[in-house]
């Protein structure tokens, strides 16, 4: 029996792989490598001593994904695949609803097809939209403010109806925070193609001297210093979740869903700090205009996941900051250096 994991030669999935061969799982990766390089999978092996089994596929293919399904027995289905650009998602709104919510449901159809009823689901902070107050709990009320964000939400409405239409179906939908820091062994790590849209692989692409200056997005929030505060959450740990996500999922868990995060929120400026500390180089920054759809400040009440999947976050700013920049310094140009 094997984990099938879409999406996982990306940035979270390839950590999970790691953390799923470790505790001695089979894998079967699908990845359509839109997002990503082959080298991730390489490198999983060269950490590991084992090598996932790897299919180049879209998962919106669904013959490709029933050949899949018929050469494996699979007990669970983690389903990292999606695009996950917010900027993008406001110019391409369509092609993120065919990838993120049409992707999701042809998946669906082949597991039931074949009778795998047990999912994880990468869903996503920004499904609380700009919340009323901190920390975020998973009662909270949701609501997109983009299409990325709506595809994600669109998902997690899609998969309740289906647990409400077949209770044999155990789903985890896991909202992440902030997900940043690399494998300690610095041969996998996020890899964003072009300029990056979030802020450490920023950070760190101007620390190795890629980009010559950081924009900090407003300095005028109600926030510790002004500069945007968000709950930043190793890979490693994140990875770690979805194993504790799928031990649930076997006690047949039914429907449930979970903030994966710290539960501390850091500024722009502390980050910024904290790469400087561990990096020993001068950050070149400058403030800017608040970037349109950000909110001030956004972190997680983790103590469900703690209560429920025996999970809490373990892994502080300085191991996020000491690995993002090793894999940066060892990759300065990501998986193709
Ligand atoms: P990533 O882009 O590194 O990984 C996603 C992987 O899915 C890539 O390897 C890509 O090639 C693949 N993929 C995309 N569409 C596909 C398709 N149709 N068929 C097959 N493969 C496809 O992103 P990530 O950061 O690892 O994110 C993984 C998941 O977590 C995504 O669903 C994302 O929306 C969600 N998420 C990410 C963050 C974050 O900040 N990184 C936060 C919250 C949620
Ligand atoms: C963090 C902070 C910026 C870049 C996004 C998605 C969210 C989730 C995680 C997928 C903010 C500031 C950033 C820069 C900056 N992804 N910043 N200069 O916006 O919290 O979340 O990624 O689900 O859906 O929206 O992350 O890393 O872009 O920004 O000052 O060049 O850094 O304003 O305060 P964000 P981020």
């Amino acid at each position: 029996m094997a984990i099938l994991v879409t999406g996982g030669a990306g940035y979270i999935g390839s950590h999970t792989v790691v953390e799923l061969l470790a505790q001695g799982e089979d894998v079967v990766i699908v990845d359509n490598l839109c997002n990503s390089h082959p080298v991730s999978i390489d490198r999983v092996e060269q950490i590991c001593q084992r090598r996932p089994i790897f299919y180049q596929a879209d998962i919106r293919d669904k013959n490709a994904l029933i050949e899949v399904f018929s050469k494996h027995s699979f007990t669970s289905v983690i389903h990292f695949a999606g695009l996950k650009a917010v900027g993008e998602s406001t110019t391409i709104p369509l092609h993120y609803y065919q990838n993120n919510v049409a992707g999701t449901l042809v998946l669906c159809e082949v597991m039931a097809e074949h009778g795998v009823k047990n999912l994880v689901f990468s869903s996503s902070a920004t499904v609380y939209g700009d919340p009323h107050t901190v920390p975020i709990v998973e009662s909270f009320p949701t609501g997109a403010t983009n299409p990325y964000g709506r595809s994600k939400l669109i998902v997690e409405e899609m998969l309740g109806d289906l647990y409400k239409s077949d209770n044999e179906w155990n789903i985890a939908l896991l909202r992440y925070f902030n997900p940043v820091g690399a494998h300690k062994s610095g041969l996998i790590g996020e890899d964003p193609n072009g300029i990056p849209n979030n802020l450490i692989p920023y950070i760190t692409q101007v620390a190795v001297g890629r980009l010559a200056q950081l924009s900090v997005f407003g300095d005028d929030y109600n926030t510790v210093d002004g500069t945007g505060v968000r709950d930043y959450i190793h890979v490693v740990d994140l990875a770690k979740g979805h194993l504790k996500a799928l031990a649930k999922l076997d006690a047949k868990a039914g429907l449930v869903t979970y903030n994966l995060g710290t539960g501390q929120g850091y500024s722009v400026l502390e980050m910024l700090n904290a790469f400087e500390k561990v990096s020993g180089k001068t950050i070149a920054y400058q403030i800017s205009p608040r970037r349109p759809g950000d909110i001030a400040a956004c972190y997680s009440d983790p103590s469900l996941a703690k209560q429920e999947l025996n999970w809490q976050a373990e892994l502080n700013l300085d191991d996020m900051a000491e690995d993002s920049w090793r894999w940066q310094q060892g990759n300065p140009n990501g998986f193709a250096s």
